[in-house]
């Protein structure tokens, strides 16, 4: 039995069932044995592959979207480019080779890396000590110094624990993580656990028994607190996940482990956990906060606009056979429609002042 089993079982003995929110924050951020905290679970040799990792076009569209922004902010001298939840590094590694095209981006810009994983910090560090630009590593949000910023994360907000509340004939109860006398982990419903009204949207709350609604603390204090410092200092913040808008019923919580689907409750801290987010709630917070937010629309529909179709096209005129076939794969994966393309999802949050950011060609989602 894994150490972190070990923990789960005398921490539930202790406390009683857990929270779905604290057995997921175990499981992937337990500071010996979390999921995050043990290596590098990213690529092909890993459990999953995400958007930077299946091509450079990715990192070197975000690149570009972060220095329209800043020329859409008026080209302050000074600014924070953040990029939370790095990974291996790889996306901030092609933006910042992108961006030899805007030099004066690139000097204005202090570069803010936040990691809770000492290992992928190290991954990170190690990936991006080639390019000639300083960074700075941080353990939160709250530790980059104040002042204007663009903050870039690619799924990051999937990997925050949530809640979820189910209902049953007797009203909303909370799902918990429990062990039974063979010390095997299960789910249960606690209908005794106080649900808090506000944490059920209205239009949900006549959901019939059986329905789950998932809510994360976690993802909507940052986004909150992003958006409350973007309406402070100026700036925008790009979240690209899998998610779905608006908000609605259903359990999205699941494990991935060797690129293939596991039961959550198997192998605790060895198999990577997520649930979708919901961009309906994070833009519902994000506008309380004082930004505008823009979307979710689909990776697709953000990606086409920044005109990933025509790099593809550049890229292939100087690739090889191989390297093509991978081009094009790689553009297949990240807007194909039964990829990428359209299960995940860009969120963007503007100061008030900004005019609609780059990629985004609607604003009927912009609340006003
Ligand atoms: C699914 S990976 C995504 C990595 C990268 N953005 C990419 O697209 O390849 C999630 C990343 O978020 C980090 N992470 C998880 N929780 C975090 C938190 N609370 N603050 C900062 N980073 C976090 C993980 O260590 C990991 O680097």
């Amino acid at each position: 039995m894994s150490e972190l089993l070990e923990h789960l079982k005398k921490r539930i003995a202790a406390e009683g069932p857990l929270l779905v929110a604290d057995y997921m924050s175990e499981a992937l951020a337990n500071p010996k044995h979390g999921y995050y905290m043990t290596g590098d679970p990213l690529g092909k040799s890993g459990d999953f592959i995400t958007a930077p990792e299946i091509s450079q076009m990715f990192g070197e569209l975000i690149g570009l979207w972060c220095a329209i922004t800043w020329n859409q902010m008026g080209s302050p001298s000074k600014i924070n480019l953040i990029e939370m939840g790095p990974g291996r590094g790889t996306l901030m590694v092609d933006a910042i080779r992108a961006l030899v095209m805007a030099p004066q981006f690139l000097d204005a810009i202090d570069i803010h890396m936040i990691e809770t994983s000492p290992s992928l910090q190290k991954r990170q560090r190690r990936n991006l000590d080639a390019l000639d630009v300083d960074i700075q590593w941080h353990k939160s949000f709250a530790d980059v110094p104040e002042g204007p910023f663009i903050l870039v994360a690619n799924e990051l907000l999937d990997a925050l624990p949530i809640r979820q509340f189910e209902k049953s004939v007797a009203g909303w109860g909370e799902r918990k993580v429990g062990c039974n006398e063979a010390g095997e982990l299960h789910w249960m419903l606690d209908q005794s656990a106080a649900v808090p009204e506000a944490f059920i949207p209205a239009a949900l709350a006549d959901s019939p028994p059986g329905s789950i609604f998932e809510f994360s603390p976690a993802g909507v204090a940052l986004v909150t607190s992003i958006a409350g410092e973007i309406a402070k200092y100026g700036g925008a913040a790009l979240f690209i996940d899998y998610g779905h808008t608006p908000s609605g019923i259903g359990d999205t919580l699941q494990a991935v482990k060797d690129h293939k689907f596991h039961d959550v409750l198997c192998d605790p801290g060895e198999a990577d956990l997520t649930a979708h987010v919901d961009f309906e709630q994070m833009a519902e917070n994000a506008r309380a906060a004082g930004a505008l937010a823009y979307g979710a629309i689909t990776q697709r529909d953000f990606l086409r606009p920044l005109g990933i179709e025509h790099r593809a096209k550049q890229l292939k005129k100087i690739a090889s056979t191989g390297q093509m076939n991978e081009v094009f794969s790689g553009l297949n994966r990240l807007i194909g429609e039964d990829e990428m393309g359209t299960l995940f999802k860009v969120l963007a949050l503007t100061h008030p002042d900004m005019p609609m950011p780059e990629g985004f060609g609607y604003d009927n989602d912009k609340g006003e």
